[in-house]
């Protein structure tokens, strides 16, 4: 980007610098560290200048917003075009009462949804199954049947809105109800768009919400793509995640390169099953985090992208411009929230979505500053939305496409990440990929090494953390800290008894039969879920057929 006389000149001049003007100062002043690095622990140079981005070719390595490879972005017009989708992830307690919490979201600017379920619908047990003792509506709602997805999104338009479910290992049964409440509502499948994470293989290395190997998983997550691209085109088929990931403590190479790696498994799954890339491509989404080194999530979002578009494009072949896009969503970090000072969160989470606007995110979620001590309070939900409404309306960083693009460090940072990211892939298509690694526990593994480096830089305070290791004050606990009513597991038992004496059993057994025989079959089990829960057969009975025929994962031991 720079000519190569100018580059010698610069050379030059920077070592007539560093002699000179620089070491008068720090002769007088040392500086702060003797190594500078980044949240990922990676080294920060003093300067950056033409000499680290000598390689860059602009029209290679960066392009333009809307093109290949969509280092600036996915859309030819950005933010300009249409803000970030503002979706704050949301739900506890029974369905009534998440309605009643998205209905206040909408009403308050929120511009898509995002369920939260709770751990028993996560790992398909109902909520009145023994296992579900002490975590009905607790991390999130309990959907245990049709009907209550139906009081979920009672005078919610599905025509109109667009829903985020964090739904993995019982992801085709969500997806089936969701698309039973759009039939009677009379919305057709061809209009629903929202997505499921549906993205199991994170589940094993670092979230834990699973249920059944990982041959069958992979096989339902294939028979959503199928299913999908057929009957609900719009509907974005798995959201590959890497938030979850950074949450466990990975580095930001480590987030892109585990992410990619397990969007790698997918594409191949989806390939052996016969399906063609530019089927599913498109509708293929990710989902990362946001930490606190806004330089580096900055860079982190563009060298996803464009190593995204590069293996799309030259490893499998993929012709369709909308099959090497990273269309993503962000949550900014939960970890990083401190119990200490809790409102001091506000301004971690707005650097946080800061970075995503500037990463170039398709749509966010801003904690909120009582999270570390509980499930949010409204208030707390609405500051964090005015968060990215002000960073939306007020900034002015939404008026350009990707204006960090052309500094010094960010397309260092970019290259260093891409690259970084780029050779851990290599490592995991040495061990056999994404699946091989993760039951050999390498990923797990790594991810572990990282947590205990940035723990050790918080205790041994070379990290600060304000608050928590500098600057503390005494405090009592001032928020108010929201807690779900144990009675809600009762409600909820209640509710379940009700619908197993209203509904046609001998229906429920029909197509609970059928969906056991087709299990054993490779047919696709979209539809035969979809008939067990329109007969009203619960979510626990639909994935006990399933663990039935499929087994239950067991986790690979990491030493
Ligand atoms: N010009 C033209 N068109 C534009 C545009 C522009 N500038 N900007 C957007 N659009 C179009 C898009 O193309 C799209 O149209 P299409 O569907 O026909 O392509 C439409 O406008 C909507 O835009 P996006 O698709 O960019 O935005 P969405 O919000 O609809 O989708 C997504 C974003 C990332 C693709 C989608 O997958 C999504 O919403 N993901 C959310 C996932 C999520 O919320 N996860 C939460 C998980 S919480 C969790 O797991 C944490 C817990 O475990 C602790």
């Amino acid at each position: 980007m720079v000519k190569k006389d100018n580059l010698q000149a610069v050379a030059e001049a920077k070592n007539k610098w560093e002699t000179g003007t620089l070491q008068k100062t720090i002769g007088k002043y040392p500086e702060r560290h003797s190594d500078f690095m980044t949240v990922s622990g990676s080294p920060v140079e003093r300067l950056y200048t033409p000499q680290d981005i000598e390689e860059l070719d602009y029209l290679e390595d960066l392009g333009f917003p809307g093109e290949y490879p969509y280092t600036r972005g996915v859309q030819p017009t950005m933010y300009r075009g249409r803000l970030w989708t503002m979706r704050q992830y949301a739900g506890f307690g029974t369905a009534v009462e998440s309605n009643q919490r998205y209905k206040y979201l909408l009403s308050q600017g929120q511009t898509g949804l995002s369920v939260a379920f709770d751990l028993p619908t996560q790992i398909g047990y109902d909520s009145d199954h023994p296992m579900a003792e002490g975590e009905v509506g607790k991390v999130g709602v309990a959907v245990s049947s049709l009907g209550d997805m139906e009081v979920l999104f009672d005078e919610i338009p599905l025509g109109k809105v667009s829903t985020s479910m964090t739904i993995n290992a019982s992801a085709a049964v969500l997806l089936c109800m969701y698309m039973a409440v759009a039939e009677k509502q009379g919305v057709p499948w061809k209009d629903l768009r929202g997505t499921i994470q549906n993205d199991v293989l994170k589940e094993y290395s670092a979230r834990g919400t699973y249920i059944f190997p990982p041959s069958p998983s992979m096989r339902l997550i294939t028979d959503i793509f199928a299913f999908c691209s057929k009957e609900v085109p719009r509907w974005n088929t798995i959201s590959i995640s890497g938030y979850h990931i950074r949450e466990a403590g990975s580095t930001a190479a480590q987030e892109i390169a585990f992410t990619l790696a397990d969007g790698i498994a997918y594409v191949e799954a989806a390939l052996k099953a016969g399906l063609h890339v530019d089927d599913f491509g498109p509708r293929l989404s990710f989902f990362f985090a946001s930490h606190n080194d806004v330089l580096e999530e900055i860079a982190k979002f563009r060298a996803t992208r464009r190593l995204w578009a590069r293996i799309m494009k030259e490893r499998f072949g993929a012709k369709n411009p909308r099959s090497m896009k990273v269309r993503f969503h962000t949550q900014t970090c939960g970890h990083t929230l401190t119990a200490q000072q809790p409102l001091n969160n506000i301004v971690r989470v707005t650097l946080q979505a800061l970075a995503a606007v500037l990463g170039g995110t398709q749509s966010l979620h801003t904690n909120s500053y009582d999270e570390a001590l509980g499930l949010p309070t409204e208030e707390a939900v609405r500051i964090a939305l005015r968060t990215q409404q002000i960073i939306g309306y007020e900034s002015n960083v939404a008026e350009t496409i990707d204006p960090l693009a052309g500094s010094y460090y960010i397309e260092s940072m970019t290259n260093r990440l891409e690259k970084e990211a780029a050779d851990y892939i290599r490592k995991i298509d040495d061990l056999g990929g994404a699946v091989k690694a993760i039951e050999q526990g390498y990923i797990q593994r790594e991810i572990q090494d990282s947590a205990y480096r940035y723990q050790q830089e918080i205790e041994s305070g070379r990290r600060t953390i304000i608050g928590v290791n500098k600057f503390q004050v005494e405090e009592k606990s001032r928020s108010k800290i929201m807690k779900v009513d144990p009675a809600v597991g009762q409600s909820q038992a209640q509710r379940l008894k009700q619908l197993r004496k209203e509904r046609d059993n001998r229906e429920v057994k029909r197509c609970l039969a059928e969906l056991r025989r087709g299990a054993r079959t490779d047919e696709n089990l979209i539809p035969p879920i979809y008939r067990a829960v329109k007969a009203y057969a619960t979510l626990g009975e639909i994935c006990d057929v399933l663990r039935d025929v499929f087994g239950e994962y067991r986790p690979t031991e990491i030493v």
